[in-house]
């Protein structure tokens, strides 16, 4: 199993906080950011990593995170020119991935839930997971029965189907890059990731669990604000 970050993108909606560096290097209470996907990934045995970064700040990333050695892993990096759409990321990752699953975490979403049973069980198809929020609207929106059959995944739907997010963690099979190229950008210009794993869902291998950790999606001020908090309590309560 081999493990991506996708760590590009402007991060517009955080100017000025972005003016001069990336999203994923901003502090989230005592680390940058990208340390919490990081240790998502090696936490659940993943030890092989690329990271994809914008260009303006590859060398802070570098400079920052290195060779992976201080996390027990091996880090690759790959320049994302564009935000062109999570499932460039499989694009870009093509000869990094190679015969492998992979596993996509998105850079800016910080998880405190175990993923190890997951990835470490993990066959073939896809496994997503779903959280529940307030404010669905926000996200890709995951629709699905008791037995977690999936019906429906629509990327920021107007009128959401539940009130599930689509949380920014993807294990998939080695299909990921031949569906990603299957797909074209939506009206905003960008690759949906749900374009991709719908692909999963018509072949019937797609997989759904909710998660009862929390998750935050750090790409605004307030969610910033509120992982920073959460991280803060969590830790003061451990000490
Ligand atoms: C992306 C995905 C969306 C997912 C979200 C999780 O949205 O497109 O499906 O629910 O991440 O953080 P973005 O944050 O890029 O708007």
């Amino acid at each position: 199993m081999k493990g991506i970050i996708l760590a590009g993108g402007r991060a517009t909606r955080l100017r000025p906080l972005t003016k001069i560096t990336s999203k994923q290097l901003l502090p989230v209470y005592d680390k940058p950011m990208i340390y919490y996907p990081i240790e998502t990934l090696t936490t659940a045995g993943i030890k092989d990593i690329l990271i994809i970064v914008a260009p303006e700040y590859a060398g802070q990333f570098l400079n920052l995170l290195g060779t992976g050695s201080e996390f027990g892993a091996k880090f690759t990096y790959e320049i994302q020119e564009e935000p062109r759409g999570l499932p460039d990321a499989f694009i870009l990752g093509e000869q990094f991935i190679g015969n492998d699953a992979v596993t996509l975490i998105l850079g800016d979403n910080i998880f405190d839930h175990n993923f190890s049973e997951s990835i470490q069980n993990f066959q073939k198809g896809g496994s997503v997971f779903a959280k529940e929020v307030p404010d669905p609207e926000r996200y890709g929106v995951i629709d699905f029965d008791e037995k977690n059959n999936v019906m429906s995944i629509v990327e920021k739907p107007e009128n959401p189907k539940s009130n599930f997010a689509m949380v920014g963690i993807y294990i998939l099979d080695n299909r990921a890059t031949a569906f990603a190229k299957n797909i074209s950008p939506s009206e905003r210009g960008e690759l949906e990731i749900p374009d991709v794993i719908n692909q999963y869902k018509d072949c019937g291998e797609l997989k759904v669990k909710v998660i009862d950790g929390s998750w935050h999606d750090a790409g605004t001020f307030d969610s910033l604000l509120e992982a920073n908090n959460y991280w803060a309590q969590k830790n003061k309560k451990i000490k």
